[in-house]
């Protein structure tokens, strides 16, 4: 089990914004937890934080509890043991994050070699059996990354996330810049890590009703709705996430003022992160919510005081 306890992240001295504020979410195994957020509010690094890959600026507070220990400020040697054997994890871009210097097979093998002391050919007839099962031909293992497709590139990450079979594991926006054909072979290839528990940051609310079973709603650093997935698409409780389904073609693309970025000054991050664009803000809301529990699901607005 992952949980997540009150993890912060600023960046610059006290009383800037904090990029992450108070995320706390526990992740059972084998659960699919989808963060959903626009650009900016905060979902790489909170992967980034979890992992321990953010710079020295980055102040960090909280827990990141994984199987009972917690692994937020363990020493970089200890860290290196957890990411790629415990955490796997698949970085944001279609791919980008390969080395075209590189066969795709050497990098999809080379993540075994290092951490389990395997003979590179071993690794990589390992990795031709894992192409397969995601759909790919074991001709990749030859390619170089720029003679594949955005989608093989993406696909490729993802068998490379899954060759130490790390119980956990973290994926940036593995949709973006997919067409819808491409977005569908990904939401295949998640299909079937049934074994793993998956936390994937995206912005792509197609996506997640595809593959998750939680979503998590993040504006403006916060987690603001925390639902099963049914749940959360059936009757989106927090304004925020109502305004973003509304403005989903098939509800009319109405955009409200509600679907505007996040601010990202300190001032705004006072009291209700949303309530400069809220249309039920009320002088509550200069005072900042917490989350409180409604039925299984959770919420951070003043509007569900009284139910919780
Ligand atoms: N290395 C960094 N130094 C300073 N600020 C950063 C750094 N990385 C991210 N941020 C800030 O943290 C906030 C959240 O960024 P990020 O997690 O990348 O957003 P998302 O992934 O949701 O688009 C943004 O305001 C961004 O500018
Ligand atoms: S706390 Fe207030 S401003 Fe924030 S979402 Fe709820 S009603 Fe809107
Ligand atoms: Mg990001």
């Amino acid at each position: 089990m992952l949980e997540l306890c009150d993890l912060t992240v600023r960046f610059g001295k006290e009383g800037s914004a904090n990029a992450v504020e108070e995320i706390s979410l526990k992740i059972e195994d084998r659960e699919k937890v989808f963060l959903i957020g626009e650009t900016g509010s905060g979902k790489s690094v909170l992967l980034m934080a979890i992992l321990g890959m953010l710079p020295d600026s980055a102040a960090i507070t909280g827990r990141a509890v994984l199987d009972g220990r917690d692994i937020l400020n363990l020493p970089e040697k200890e860290m290196r043991k957890i990411r790629g054997t415990k955490i796997a994890y698949i970085p944001q871009g279609s791919g980008e994050g390969m080395n075209p210097l590189l066969r795709a097979g050497y990098q999809i093998g080379e993540p075994r070699v290092i951490h389990q002391k395997e003979r590179m050919a071993q690794a990589i007839r390992a990795a031709a059996g894992q192409l397969e099962r995601f759909g790919l031909k074991k001709e990749v293992l030859r390619q170089y990354p720029h003679t594949l497709s955005g989608g093989m590139k993406q696909r490729s990450l993802i068998v490379m996330g899954v060759m130490e079979q790390a119980p956990v594991l973290f994926a940036d926006e593995p949709t973006k810049g997919l067409d819808p054909a491409r977005i569908l072979q990904i939401v295949d290839c998640f299909a079937k890590l049934k074994e793993q528990t998956l936390l994937c940051v995206t912005h792509d609310l197609r996506f997640a009703q595809a593959a998750a079973e939680k979503i998590c709603v993040l504006y403006a650093s916060q987690a603001v709705e925390y639902s099963e997935k049914e749940e959360f698409f059936k009757k989106p409780l927090h304004p925020y996430s109502q305004a973003i389904l509304q403005a989903l073609p098939e509800n009319g693309l109405q955009v409200s003022e509600g679907f505007a970025p996040p601010r990202e000054d300190a001032d705004a991050q006072k009291g209700c992160h949303y309530r400069r664009r809220c249309r039920f803000c009320s002088e509550k809301c200069e005072e900042k919510p917490p989350m409180f529990e409604v039925g299984t699901r959770k919420v951070r607005c003043w509007l569900y005081a009284h139910r919780s």
